[in-house]
């Protein structure tokens, strides 16, 4: 049976990967390790708490003693990173808080692996997921693609960015074998109401000011987060070690035309008039360093990998806004507490 550590399954894109392999793979004995940050919570998995191929372990990544210990004694043959700290106007109030859950917290899983590997890697991986946002910003026109140089702008990114060259200096010096990936924005179920898209639809519901950074055009990629559940199995099992694979959703969107088919969208399941929720969209201070524009060449794994998203942006949006208008409890649990302190800070 093989042992797989899943860091940050407590969290938004890592509960729908943990759930994706405990339900898939009974072959394998699935471990999560998170630390439960404010944007953690053990109610995103729930449901499948109680599988027997299913452990969780409360533990800070930043803690090398603690990890050390957990890879002695379950020697796992496998990684898949995702716990981090994952907002980007969060990094720029704390950036020291990303270099270490981002960085030191990468380095020292990679150090537990090398450590229990011992040099035999056969059979083992270490995956690390990340960001788009590596690649610093582009312009009106152009893709990323694997080979497009890190150009970091945030902490957030800088971080991020900084976690995935060790992990490739750890594969070029030690021979680890690893494979890294680099996303293009997630939305969907359980997303942390900070971020934009399950932010906007919580102030909806409560009739809260929709705060647009700067002009609105912004651009994004949205992919939805099943769909990258999806490519982090494919990738896992069947990506090239030492290869890096861009995942990205196909689908550009300005911030302000989002919002605006966000609004269409919630009138209706809402009940209210048209044009209602478009009243709340208020024009606010724009993000320090804000990216133009992400936008991801996603040819390689879909040539290599055949991976493709399965939904469309329409379809997935509409089970995103769903989900969290009959899981209002979730909605209310997640927003009070500390980050009604942060929303305060933030938007005040
Ligand atoms: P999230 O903020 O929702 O979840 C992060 C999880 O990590 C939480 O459960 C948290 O408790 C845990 N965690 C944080 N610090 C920890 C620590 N020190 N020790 C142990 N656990 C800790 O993040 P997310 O949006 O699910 O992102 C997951 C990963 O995917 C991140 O690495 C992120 O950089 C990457 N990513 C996210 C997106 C996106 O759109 N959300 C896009 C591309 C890549
Ligand atoms: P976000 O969801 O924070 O993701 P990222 O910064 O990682 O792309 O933001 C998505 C876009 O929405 C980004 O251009 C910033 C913008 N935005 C707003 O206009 N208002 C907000 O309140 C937030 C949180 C984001």
């Amino acid at each position: 049976m093989k042992k797989i550590l899943i860091t940050g399954g407590a969290g938004f894109i890592g509960s729908h990967v943990v759930r994706r392999f405990v339900t898939k793979y009974s072959n394998y004995k699935i471990y999560n390790l998170d630390m439960l940050t404010y944007a953690g919570n053990l109610e995103n998995i729930k449901d499948i708490e109680n599988f027997e191929n299913y452990n969780f372990i409360k533990g800070d990544i930043v803690d090398a003693d603690f990890i050390n210990s957990i890879f002695q004694e379950y020697q796992f043959d496998g990684v898949i990173h995702l716990a981090a700290e994952s907002h980007v106007d969060r990094s720029i109030t704390d950036p020291l808080a990303f270099v270490k859950t981002n960085v030191i917290g990468t380095m020292n899983l990679l150090n537990a692996s090398k450590m229990i590997w011992k040099d035999d890697y056969s059979n083992k991986r270490f995956y690390h997921i990340s960001t788009d946002e590596v690649y610093g910003t582009l312009g009106e026109t152009g893709l990323f693609t694997e080979k497009t140089a890190y150009d970091p702008n945030s902490p957030y990114s800088a971080s991020k960015a900084s976690s995935d060259h060790f992990v490739r200096a750890y594969g070029e010096t030690y021979g680890l074998p690893y494979v890294i990936t680099n996303c293009s924005n997630n939305y969907g179920p359980n997303h942390f109401p900070e971020k934009l898209i399950p932010l906007f639809i919580n102030n909806i519901i409560n009739n809260k000011p929709l705060p647009v950074y700067g002009d609105g055009k912004y651009t994004r990629d949205w992919l939805f987060v099943k769909d990258h559940a999806v490519a982090i199995d494919l990738v896992f099992h069947e990506g090239k070690n030492h290869e890096t694979y861009n995942i990205g959703g196909f689908n550009e969107w300005q911030n302000i035309d989002l919002v605006k088919l966000l609004c269409k969208k919630m009138d209706v399941k809402l009940g209210r008039q048209q044009g209602d929720s478009e009243k709340l969209i208020t024009y606010v201070k724009d993000r320090p360093g804000h990216d133009l524009r992400y936008a991801i060449d996603a040819t390689k794994i879909n040539k290599e990998l055949g991976w493709k998203p399965s939904v469309t942006f329409e379809e997935g949006l509409e089970q995103t806004i769903d989900w969290y208008l009959s899981n209002e409890e979730w909605l209310r649990n997640v927003t009070s507490g500390e980050y009604q302190k942060y929303y305060e800070k933030q938007y005040s």
